[in-house]
């Protein structure tokens, strides 16, 4: 029970590595707050945990829309009392190569990617603040420390969330507030359904391990950074990425 009693606020939570790691806090004691713009997949999700005997609610909310995460995070401190951990995981791709890149493709990634942490850091960060305490895990990319083909936008945004968490580490720090990031290598989630068998059997001779990654790899490095066995790690990039060749 690494969580007993924290409140934790997962965006994008419904599926994929957002709804895994929901369940290992749930089963780590923590109250889960699942943020979605998918109302289908939040309910389900928040009533799969209910189930399990975990204390759970599902927040509709698309995080690059400002005014909906700031009525979000009211809604959520309403229900819960209080944010321990906010979980920056909500994240989308449109690749292209740059000469085909859209404009809107790449402002839709900058808007979800980026803005979306920005917004709903700043929503919850009063909560934490008044705390004294508080956990922010923000999710990057290998494209974000390393750039990837056909990834302009995204590896933007994702590098981007560097920025804003080693700045975040630095203006919150002394407040008791840890702000880090994860940067997961290629993980087997619908986000990598894009990508073409054969060049995912080439990912995965890239690590030493010869697999991609698991939701669960990435969800327990969360786990790590939002319990109080990180207090002293602050503005850290966490690499899950099984070790790539880069
Ligand atoms: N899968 C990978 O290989 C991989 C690699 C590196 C980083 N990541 C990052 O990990 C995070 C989770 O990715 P995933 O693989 O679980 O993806 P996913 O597509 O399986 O899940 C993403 C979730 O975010 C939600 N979402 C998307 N846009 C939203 C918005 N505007 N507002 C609220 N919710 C929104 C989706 O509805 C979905 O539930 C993302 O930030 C992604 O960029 C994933």
């Amino acid at each position: 029970m690494r969580l007993k009693e924290k409140t934790v606020v997962i965006t994008g939570g419904a599926k994929g590595i957002g709804a895994v790691a929901a369940s290992l806090f749930g089963k780590n004691g923590a109250q889960i707050a699942i943020v979605d713009f998918d109302k289908k997949a939040g309910e389900e999700k928040a009533q799969q945990l209910h189930e399990k005997g975990i204390e759970a609610a599902f927040f509709q909310a698309d995080v690059s829309n400002s005014e909906n995460v700031r009525e979000m995070a009211v809604k959520v401190i309403e229900q819960f009392g209080k944010v321990d951990i906010l979980i920056n995981n909500a994240g989308i791709t449109r690749d292209a190569m740059l000469l085909k890149l859209d404009v809107d493709d790449f402002k839709r990634v900058i808007d979800v990617n980026l803005t979306g942490v920005f917004n709903c850091t700043q929503a919850f960060l009063p909560a934490m603040l008044a705390q004294g305490k508080g956990k922010i895990i923000n999710t990057s990319s290998i494209a974000g420390t390393g750039g990837n083909i056909g990834q302009t936008n995204y590896s933007a945004a994702k590098a981007g969330i560097i920025g804003m968490t080693r700045t975040w580490a630095k203006e919150f720090g002394r407040k008791g507030i840890n702000v880090n990031a994860v940067a997961p290598g290629f993980i087997e989630t619908d986000m990598i359904e894009t990508i073409p068998e054969k060049i995912l059997e080439q990912i995965k001779t890239m690590t030493p391990y010869n697999r991609l990654g698991t939701p669960e790899d990435v969800a327990n490095a969360y786990l790590f950074l939002a319990s109080d066995e990180s207090d002293f790690v602050n503005g850290t990039v966490l690499e899950v990425d099984g070790g790539m060749l880069k």
